[in-house]
């Protein structure tokens, strides 16, 4: 296994092995190194017959949760998460991050603003003083096409 690998999977594992508690609402992440915490969180649910309830950041967080038999939800049923847990695309000195770099942005925007803990596992790749010194790939952003229209009207905005 990679040394980047092998950081992903400890990263993964060691969110999980502090934060998860029993009856909690989790928010799961998107990206490689969320399937980590998610192969961890499975071990426990079987290991100590936990009850968890989680709603997902993406298509691909939806299959993990169904794939390890986890209890699937949303925010309309479950609008207050305990402890959401998401990777990163690039972390600086003062914890801001980079993030959606794969997409999915706005679900992880609205997950992890609806969660009472906030848990960011990366690995040193990711790891840097400023941002934009490790991921050159640019700032993600997401256009909602039902937000087009006035988010580019500044009298909608009130700064005419
Ligand atoms: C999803 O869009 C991102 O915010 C990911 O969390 C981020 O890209 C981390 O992905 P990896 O764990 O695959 O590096």
């Amino acid at each position: 296994m990679s040394k980047a690998k092998e950081a992903k999977k400890l990263a993964g594992r060691a969110a999980v092995e502090t934060h998860l508690r029993n009856n909690q609402v989790l928010g799961i992440g998107s990206g490689s190194t969320t399937v980590h915490a998610v192969q961890r969180i499975a071990e426990r649910v079987k290991q100590e017959n936990l009850n968890l309830v989680c709603i997902p950041t993406s298509v691909q967080a939806r299959q993990l949760i169904l794939q390890y038999g986890f209890t699937l939800s949303d925010l309309d049923r479950q609008p207050e998460i305990d402890l959401a847990i998401h990777g990163a695309d690039e972390v600086d000195a003062d914890l801001s991050l980079i993030k959606g770099g794969g997409g999915c942005l706005t679900q992880e925007k609205t997950v992890a603003g609806n969660a009472s803990r906030f848990i960011v596992i990366a690995d040193f790749r990711k790891d840097s003083k400023n941002l934009g010194d490790q991921w050159h790939k640019g700032i993600p952003i997401k256009v909602i096409p039902m937000a087009c229209e006035p988010s580019c009207d500044p009298e909608a905005w009130g700064c005419d």
